[in-house]
């Protein structure tokens, strides 16, 4: 049996790579816009070691940041770091990284705290943001108007029998935080924002016992017997008492491209949506079933989630301009999936919700381009008025490129490359982070 018959997930650009690097001399093609002033970070998961490969999970192993630093329209350093180094003990959290109130943090669900790092991507410390109840989440949704990162975090195996729904301030300070029960311990990976409520999506993928007592670290598989719901949290609420439950079929969903309140009081979210979910693939998501966009309507009133399909072609990865979270909006961005190559990262899309069409930009022969970050241009007026940042693994060079694309037009010429001294693995989400 070969690595790729117990796990794709350690195959081609999925395998760990050794090297902490420090670049300066970096190769650009194109032209990189002077007004990017900051740095580009990406995290994934990088592990040090594979004790089991049957049981080894994509998202697992400690975490590593890959970053690019611009300004003055140059590409001023490549660096990628672990998220924690081994001496200090601490897990690296493998997620995501963002920017808040000056911070960079380093963030993942299941109970691990951020992990905060310095400029130049070192391990500064863990912090628990001032009051957090049960670690974080990969996924604080950004209120673009008060600043504000709300939530739902879990904590295996610490806390079984609840999640939290927690605000951080525009200061970094956690201002809220409240406990819902939770009898089965879903796996809680992101949530949806709008003006009006916190939704939280209690979905079929749950702890499963028998993988945790038969050693699996990641014990989280699809739950036939699961009623699914999308909870409505209302933004003032104080207890978990005013939460309101819809019912959803049984789906599941990583990621919401995005959220808002519609005129008659329901909540519109989107979605990238899952027939089902570590089912089949104990091992990581790309063998279960296909993702495709979707819209949800979750209606308060009637308590039921209609769900209508806008692109059922593979695609993960949803992102928007963060001027537009939590408000109607017009265009989103994925990264276009292919499943015959097991993968996620075939294609870039972007979606014009208004004129319900899509732009796919293929990067060329055996190039995959990871989450599409959007960079609104400063002063812009137009919602796609930007750059999408991401990076693209060159298989034919056996490494990686930092890519900037105009958003306005995905497929025209790139607007810059920057060939990097290594491979970035497939990993997970990252943040453009603006110098203050
Ligand atoms: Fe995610």
């Amino acid at each position: 049996m070969t690595i790729y018959d117990a796990t794709p997930y350690l195959d081609g650009n999925f395998a760990p790579v050794a090297d902490e690097v420090t670049a300066t001399n970096l190769v650009v093609t194109g032209s990189i816009p002077a007004e990017l002033v900051g740095r580009f970070v990406r995290n994934g998961p990088n592990p040090r070691a594979i004790p089991d490969v049957d049981k080894h999970h994509w998202f697992l192993g400690e975490g590593m940041v890959h970053g690019i630093r611009l300004g003055g329209g140059k590409a001023q350093w490549y660096r990628n770091r672990y998220v924690a180094p081994q001496e200090s003990g601490a897990f690296g959290p493998n997620t995501h990284v963002i920017g808040h109130a000056g911070k960079t943090l380093a963030i993942v669900e299941g109970g691990p705290l951020p992990v905060e790092l310095d400029d130049e991507l070192n391990f500064v410390g863990t912090t628990t943001l001032g009051g957090l109840p049960s670690g974080f989440s990969a996924h604080p949704k950004l209120d673009p108007i008060t600043g504000e990162l709300h939530a739902a975090a879990y904590h295996w195996p610490d806390q079984v029998d609840k999640i939290h729904y927690v605000v951080v301030d525009a200061e970094g300070t956690v201002s809220k935080s409240i406990a819902i029960p939770a009898p089965k311990m879903p796996m809680i990976h992101d949530m949806a924002l709008t003006q009006n409520y916190a939704a939280i999506f209690d979905l079929p993928v749950a702890v499963n016992f028998d993988m945790a007592m038969d050693g699996y670290t990641f014990p989280m598989a699809w739950d036939r017997e699961y009623e699914s719901r999308v909870g409505l949290i209302p933004r003032t609420a104080s207890t978990s008492d005013e939460i309101i439950w819809c019912e959803v079929d049984p789906i599941w969903v990583y990621h919401p491209m995005n959220s808002y309140d519609r005129e008659d009081g329901a909540v519109v979210i989107d979605v990238c949506e899952y027939d089902s979910m570590f089912d089949s693939d104990r091992n990581g998501p790309l063998r279960d079933a296909p993702p495709r966009l979707s819209r949800w309507i979750v209606d308060p009133s009637t308590q039921k989630v209609t769900r209508e399909t806008i692109d059922d072609r593979t695609q993960e990865f949803p992102r928007v301009n963060d001027a537009v979270a939590t408000l109607p909006y017009r265009y989103g961005y994925t990264s276009g999936g292919d499943l015959d190559t097991h993968d996620w990262f075939a294609s870039t899309v972007k979606h014009d919700m208004d004129a319900q069409t899509r732009t796919v930009r293929e990067h060329g022969d055996g190039r995959e381009p990871g989450e599409p970050v959007f960079v609104a241009r400063e002063g812009a007026t137009a919602e796609d008025d930007g750059w999408l940042m991401m990076y693209v693994y060159d298989r034919g060079r056996d490494s990686t490129d930092f890519v900037i694309l105009d958003a306005t037009d995905i497929t025209g010429d790139e607007v810059a490359r920057i060939e990097l001294p290594q491979r970035v693995p497939n990993g997970f989400h990252g943040s453009w982070i603006p110098d203050e």
